[in-house]
């Protein structure tokens, strides 16, 4: 679907959105919203525990990781927070998902200010060196969906058309993307991200709630698993 440009894509709505949550936090301890709500964390957790159970030899990224929701509950259900990393282009993001991790003693999970269409992500500390081919999972909640309302370019592509190119350049052969999107559909996420050139293919479901209207029947957000060919396929 193409999507008019939105304030939900400039990064000045997400700075706004997160300096109101940074002080709505310090002053009342609210952590903010949880996008899709808890339901969708809860499943992207359970799917992440069947397809790559705890190990200390993970290494696993969100990206556009907000106030870190996604990632405190990986750490609850038994990941290392040593594996995990999240990454967000706005720097209260940032600080607010920290300040979170500090009150629950998870201030190993690593938090960064990066843009992840435009600089090359940070690594984990045992990580040598590259981020590229190097990450076991990639998570996105909600972040494609506000990158798709970004301003078109001159030739009218959308900022998110480098998603999954840059996507897929992190992952290791065989490593996984998990999206869960509210603005795409299972069938969009599938032609965006299995296209050839990014090397993923499709992987997996997660079913949600259906609703019906006007004869169509459709879940109000999708999420998708894609994984990383091994090796190419000629
Ligand atoms: C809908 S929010 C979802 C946040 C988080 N994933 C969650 O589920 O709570 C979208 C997030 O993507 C971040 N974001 C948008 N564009 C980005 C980019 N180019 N690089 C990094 N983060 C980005 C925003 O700052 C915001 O935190």
């Amino acid at each position: 679907m193409a999507f008019q440009p939105s304030k939900l894509g400039t990064k000045e709505h997400w700075d706004k959105v997160y300096e109101e949550e940074l002080a709505n936090f310090k002053e009342i301890g609210d952590e903010g919203e949880i996008w899709f709500g808890e339901e969708s964390v809860d499943k992207m957790v359970e799917w992440t525990e069947e397809n790559l159970p705890p190990s200390d030899d993970l290494s696993i990224l969100e990206i556009g990781s907000g106030n870190g929701t996604l990632l405190f509950a990986l750490a609850e259900a038994g990941y290392s927070q040593k594996v995990l990393s999240g990454i967000d282009y706005s720097p209260d993001a940032v600080n607010l998902s920290q300040a979170i991790a500090a009150t629950r003693e998870m201030n190993t999970i690593q938090f960064n200010v990066c843009n992840f269409l435009a600089e090359d992500t940070p690594t984990l500390p045992k990580m040598a060196g590259s981020t590229l081919e190097a990450w076991d999972l990639l998570l996105d909640k909600g972040t494609y969906d506000a990158i798709g309302l970004g301003v078109k370019d001159d030739e009218g592509k959308s900022p998110a058309a480098k998603y999954p190119a840059r996507a897929a350049r992190l992952m290791k052969p065989g490593g996984f993307f998990l999206i869960t999107s509210c603005n795409f559909t299972e069938d969009e996420l599938k032609t965006a991200f299995s296209a050839c050139d990014t090397g993923l293919q499709y992987h997996s479901r997660i079913q949600h709630p259906t609703f019906s209207y006007g004869g169509k029947s459709g879940s109000i957000v999708s999420t998708v698993a894609f994984q990383k060919k091994s090796q190419i396929q000629m």
